[in-house]
C-alpha cells in the first residue's frame, strides 16, 4: 500500500461532567491515597459518567465537535467506526446508536473491540476502507464508559480508569499529509491478564456471577505493566522504521494514557524527550480506546499538534492488542 492514503482532518472530545479525585475514594470506602495513586500511575483525577450520560452521548458529542471542525455534515459521512470495550449494549454496536443520533443515514457503522488499541485499530481499518476508493469521509471514534465495568470494590483497578470519548474525521490524503506508517499486533495467549472473566455468551450472567463480580474488569497489574512497556517500545520502533524516520523527526508523541511510568519508559526507549510527549493521564486516568483521541484533540486545540506536525501514536491494551502510527498532520 503506497502511503499516505488517509489523513486526520479534525478532532473533538467529550468527557462526563463529574470529576472524581483521588481523595474521593475514601468516600466510597476504598483504602488508598492520593500519594499512592499519583506515585504509581501519575493519575490525579478521572471523569465519571453520571445519570443521563452514556457511551452514545459522549461519542455523539465528541463526533459533533470533530465534524464541525472538519466542516462535514452527517449526510456526508460514509462510515462510523467506534473503538470501545464498554458498549452501551452488547447488541447492537454502539456505533449504530451514534449513527442514529447524528442522523448519518448513509454511513455504515460498526464497533471495534480492541480495548485500549481500539481507536488506533479503527484508524487503520478506515485507512484500508479509504484505499478501496469506495469511501471518502470516515468518522473514527474511541469511547469508553469504563466506570460501569470496573469493580468499585477492587482498589487494584478502580483507581486507574475513567470515562470519555475522542473523535477524528478521516479523508483521503492531500499534499503528502496523512498516515506515513502503521503497525498492529495482538497476542491472545495473554488474554487472561486483563479481562472480564464472565458474563459473556460463554458464561452468561447468573446471580452468582453478579454476586462475585466476575463479570467486571480484572487485571494482573504487574504483568500488564511489563508487557505494555515491552510492546509499546517495540511498536514505537516499528512506526519509525515504517515511516523511514528517526526519533528527532517526531514533533509530538501521543502514547496511550494508562500510566505515566509506562509513558516515560516508552518515550525513553524511543529516544523522544518528555517535552515532546503529550500527557493528560493526570486529569483523565486511563480512558482506554478514548485516551489517544482525547489527547490528540487536546493537543490540537492547544496548538501543539498543527498542520505539518509529525505525530507518533502508540497504543497497548487488553487482548493483548497494541500498535503504532506516524502521521503527518
Ligand atoms: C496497577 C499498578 C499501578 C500497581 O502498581 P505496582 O507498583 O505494580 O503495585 P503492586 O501491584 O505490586 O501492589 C503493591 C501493593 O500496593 C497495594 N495496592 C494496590 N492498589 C492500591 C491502591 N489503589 N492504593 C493503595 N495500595 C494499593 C497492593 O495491594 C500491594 O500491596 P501488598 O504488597 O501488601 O500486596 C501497576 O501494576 C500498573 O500500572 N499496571 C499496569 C496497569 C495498566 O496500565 N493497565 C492498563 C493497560 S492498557
Amino acid at each position: 500500500m503506497k502511503r499516505p492514503i488517509a489523513m486526520l482532518t479534525a478532532t473533538g472530545h467529550a468527557v462526563p461532567t463529574r470529576v472524581f479525585k483521588n481523595t474521593d475514594f475514601a468516600s466510597i470506602g476504598i483504602e488508598t491515597s492520593d500519594e499512592w495513586i499519583r506515585e504509581r500511575t501519575g493519575i490525579g483525577q478521572r471523569h465519571i459518567a453520571g445519570a443521563g450520560e452514556n457511551l452514545t452521548s459522549l461519542c455523539t458529542a465528541a463526533a459533533r465537535t470533530a465534524m464541525e471542525q472538519a466542516g462535514v455534515t452527517a449526510s456526508e459521512l460514509d462510515a462510523i467506526i467506534l473503538g470501545t470495550a464498554s458498549p452501551d449494549r452488547l447488541l447492537p454496536a454502539t456505533a449504530v446508536e451514534v449513527q442514529a443520533k447524528l442522523g448519518a443515514s448513509r454511513a455504515v457503522a460498526f464497533d471495534i473491540d480492541a480495548a485500549c488499541s481500539g481507536w488506533l485499530y479503527g484508524i487503520q481499518v478506515a485507512e484500508g476502507m479509504l484505499a478501496t476508493g469506495n469511501y471518502e469521509t470516515i468518522l473514527v471514534i474511541g469511547g469508553e464508559v469504563l466506570s460501569r465495568i470496573v469493580n468499585w470494590k477492587d482498589r487494584n483497578t478502580c483507581v486507574l480508569f475513567g470515562d470519555g470519548a475522542g473523535a477524528t474525521v478521516l479523508k483521503r490524503s492531500t499534499k503528502g499529509r496523512g498516515i506515513l506508517s502503521a503497525y498492529m499486533r495482538s497476542d491472545g495467549t495473554l488474554a487472561d491478564l486483563l479481562h472480564r472473566p464472565k458474563g459473556g455468551a460463554a458464561d452468561p450472567l447468573t446471580p452468582e456471577i453478579l454476586a462475585e463480580g466476575t463479570h467486571l474488569l480484572t487485571m494482573a497489574g504487574r504483568e500488564v505493566f511489563k508487557n505494555a512497556v515491552r510492546s509499546m517500545a517495540d511498536a514505537a520502533d516499528r512506526a519509525l522504521d515504517g515511516a523511514k524516520l528517526s526519533a528527532t523527526d517526531i514533533d509530538v508523541m501521543i502514547p496511550h494514557q494508562a500510566n505515566i511510568r509506562i509513558i516515560e519508559a516508552t518515550a525513553k526507549h524511543a529516544n523522544i524527550p518528555m517535552e515532546k510527549v503529550f500527557v493528560n493521564v493526570d486529569r483523565f486516568g486511563n480512558t482506554s480506546a478514548a485516551s489517544i483521541p482525547i489527547a490528540l484533540s487536546e493537543a490540537h486545540a492547544q496548538g501543539i499538534v498543527k498542520e505539518g506536525s509529525t505525530v507518533m501514536f502508540v497504543a497497548f491494551g487488553a487482548g493483548f492488542t497494541w500498535g503504532s502510527m506516524v502521521v503527518r498532520y
